[in-house]
């Protein structure tokens, strides 16, 4: 299944004066088209297709393994795919790599820096690479480093080194930057900075496309998001579009204790309660998706009191892309 809205209001048909013109959409930053990409017997990519817009946060969300890097390292012009198209400012990345690697700013997974560098060093030898650089000390202000100028990586703590990964990506003053999991292993308040910085990115109109699998980044900061599992997108929208697949205004999570003697509710039992949209076993909880929090809630309550089990950890929560993932794949996003 994959689901995604075109945006009619890009591109097309402009007015004038009363007179109207007819000029071309204009084009996507990125376009990817029927990719695909095996090592060996693994097909990490496969046939994949989506584009991204000038001045948006593209998001690629999935588990381990699901593909991401090895999509975005393709669009990166580091690996070659098998098959399928890629077109980054309307150019061929196979055949015009040159042109479009001066317009990119790229954050690897994860970046290896030069212990004998300090900062300032390191900022200043990658902005040599290019004719424009920008200057070091407003890349230092705009990643908040500019106290860490004079130290080595080695001294940076995990949310510094991320930012000055970060800060190094936009050296060239790039129109797109492309972000693998910028955030993973750092702490909520340095995540939060980051966040803070990409947000800046975008409203100076940088198109971004980053991968995650932390649902909260994804929904935070995303204008649209693509949901890749087994290397395939199964549902393609903005935050709210994925979450209204639900069809669900809350979310009801609950473990059943069941004494000696009594019999659990199974989920064909908790499907029938009223509102309720879907139902899902997790590892050691049910999951109810209703549309009417309350009757469901009373409903489920009394059904517990019925069968003699009781009901423990009982959570109400508003749906996140992550109960959007569940339903996709019946798997959460982090085993
Ligand atoms: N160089 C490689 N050689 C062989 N297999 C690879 C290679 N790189 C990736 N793979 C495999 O391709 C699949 C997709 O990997 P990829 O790194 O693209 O996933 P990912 O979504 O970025 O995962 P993660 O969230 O762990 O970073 C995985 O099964 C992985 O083991
Ligand atoms: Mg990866």
């Amino acid at each position: 299944m994959r689901i995604s809205h075109e945006n009619p209001s890009v591109g097309g048909v402009a007015r004038v004066s009363g007179a109207t013109l007819t000029r071309a959409a204009p084009p996507s930053v990125v376009r990817v088209d029927h990719l695909v990409k095996r090592y060996g017997a693994t097909t990490a990519v496969a046939d994949l297709s989506f584009s991204v817009r000038p001045g948006e946060i593209f998001g690629l969300l999935g588990p381990n393994g699901a593909g991401k890097t090895s999509t975005i390292e393709i669009i990166e012009g580091i690996r070659t795919p098998d098959s399928g198209t890629v077109e980054v400012f309307g150019l061929d990345i196979q055949r015009q790599r040159r042109a479009i690697q001066g317009r990119v700013g790229v954050q690897l997974q994860s970046t290896t820096l030069f212990p004998e560098l300090t900062v300032q060093e390191t900022l200043g030898l990658f902005g040599s690479f290019y004719p424009h650089a920008r200057p070091v000390r407003e890349l230092l202000r705009e990643v908040a480093l500019e106290e860490k100028a004079h130290a080595f990586p080695q001294d940076l703590s995990g949310g510094q080194r991320q930012r000055l990964a970060l800060a190094l990506a936009l050296v060239n003053e790039p129109e797109l930057v492309i972000l693998d999991e910028p955030t993973t292993g750092l702490d909520p308040q340095s995540r939060r900075a980051l966040w803070d910085i990409i947000q800046q990115l975008r409203q100076r109109g940088v198109a971004i496309i980053l991968t995650t699998h932390f649902m909260d980044e994804a929904q935070i900061l995303c204008d649209r998001i693509a949901i890749v599992d087994h290397g395939q997108i199964i549902a393609e929208d903005t935050p709210a579009g994925l979450i209204a697949l639900l069809g669900a205004s809350a979310a009801i999570a609950f473990q059943v204790v069941v004494p000696t003697g009594a019999t659990a509710p199974d989920l064909a039992m908790v499907r029938q309660l009223p509102g309720v949209e879907d139902a899902r076993a997790g590892l050691d909880q049910l999951i109810l998706y209703t549309r009417q929090t309350e009757p469901t809630l009373i409903a489920l309550l009394h059904l517990a009191e019925h069968a003699g089990v009781t009901l423990e950890h009982l959570q109400l929560h508003t749906p996140t892309l992550e109960d959007v993932f569940i339903k996709l794949t019946g798997r959460q996003l982090r085993s």
